[in-house]
């Protein structure tokens, strides 16, 4: 079985967007990305990424948070048509938010992620979307939890929550028993990051508490823009934690620019192929580091 993982979109788009729409915490995040952000995340690349897996048909597609930079309406249906192209549909396809898809207040109130994205992040036998998302496909367990909350100026930080902790352990729990092979989705990484205090996961040492007593066979992130691996001890091991860098950051440098991975699942291990963007075929390749 294999299942392709990208993150971090950051799709850009102003359409339509008034000015009213700026009168808050988008006003500062907005200049950063007309600045910075905007010229580096390009959604030419995520179409270049979603040709390849339409290519190479996985099995499942995870796509671990930050779809837009400023959760705006336009940003959204930008992110969903970007979606609406993998061939194999919201079913084989869940998406969880990032911090920038729940940036303001208004995008939380408004569930602006939940009511763009809907299908792709719908549990087996439900009908709307709802976190954590949870869904078994043969051997396959996703369970995709939600850290996205808003936050002031210039915090990026995330929360799970005692709501879904208590659900995501159950959820764990019963998936364990029946054998299945678990794969976690989280926005933020589950452990302490660079700049903590900043942009971690506040309850990390609750969702550690978790692992601990009930496992999990694959945890991946995004947030960072770079691939990482770590692990975090669980009940019967260690359990392996990977970051993969954003889908479309644009740069010279092989280790940072536009990149997902594949990990080929067999039984309850794994290996990992990571696929980069090549400017010279504008295609995605396969990546040695
Ligand atoms: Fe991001
Ligand atoms: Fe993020």
């Amino acid at each position: 079985m294999i299942v392709a993982h990208f993150s971090d979109v950051h799709a850009l788009s102003l359409k339509g967007v008034s000015l009213r729409d700026f009168l808050n915490k988008r006003l500062a995040g907005g200049i950063n990305v007309l600045l910075h952000r905007g010229r580096k995340h390009s959604v030419a690349l995520a179409e270049a990424l979603i040709d390849d897996l339409n290519r190479l048909r996985p099995d499942h597609v995870v796509v671990t948070g930050d779809l837009t930079n400023l959760s705006l309406e336009s940003e959204f249906v930008l992110a969903r048509s970007l979606l609406d192209r993998i061939s194999l549909g919201p079913r084989e396809v869940t998406v969880i938010p990032g911090n920038h898809d729940v940036y303001v207040w208004a995008a939380y109130l408004r569930q602006s992620f939940e009511r763009a994205i809907g299908p792709y992040a719908i549990s087996d036998g439900a009908v709307e979307p709802h976190f954590p998302v949870v869904r078994v496909r043969g051997a396959l367990a996703v369970v995709g939890i939600s850290t996205a909350v808003p936050s002031p100026i210039p915090l990026a930080d995330g929360w799970v929550g005692r709501r879904q902790l208590a659900e995501v352990e159950q959820a764990l729990e019963w998936l364990g028993r029946a054998g299945k092979f678990r794969l976690v989705l989280i926005h933020h990484p589950p452990m302490r990051n660079r700049h903590a205090y900043l942009r971690g996961l506040r309850d990390r040492d609750k969702l550690q508490a978790v692992l601990r007593r009930v496992g999990a066979e694959l945890i991946v992130h995004g947030h960072e823009h770079r691939n990482l691996q770590m692990t975090l001890p669980g009940p019967t091991g260690q359990i392996p934690v990977i970051g993969v860098g954003s889908a479309t950051y644009t740069d010279a440098r092989l280790d940072r620019c536009a990149r997902y991975n594949l990990y080929h699942i067999e039984g309850s291990s794994f290996t990992i192929e990571t696929r980069v963007f090549d400017p010279a075929s504008q295609r995605f390749v396969a990546y040695a580091a």
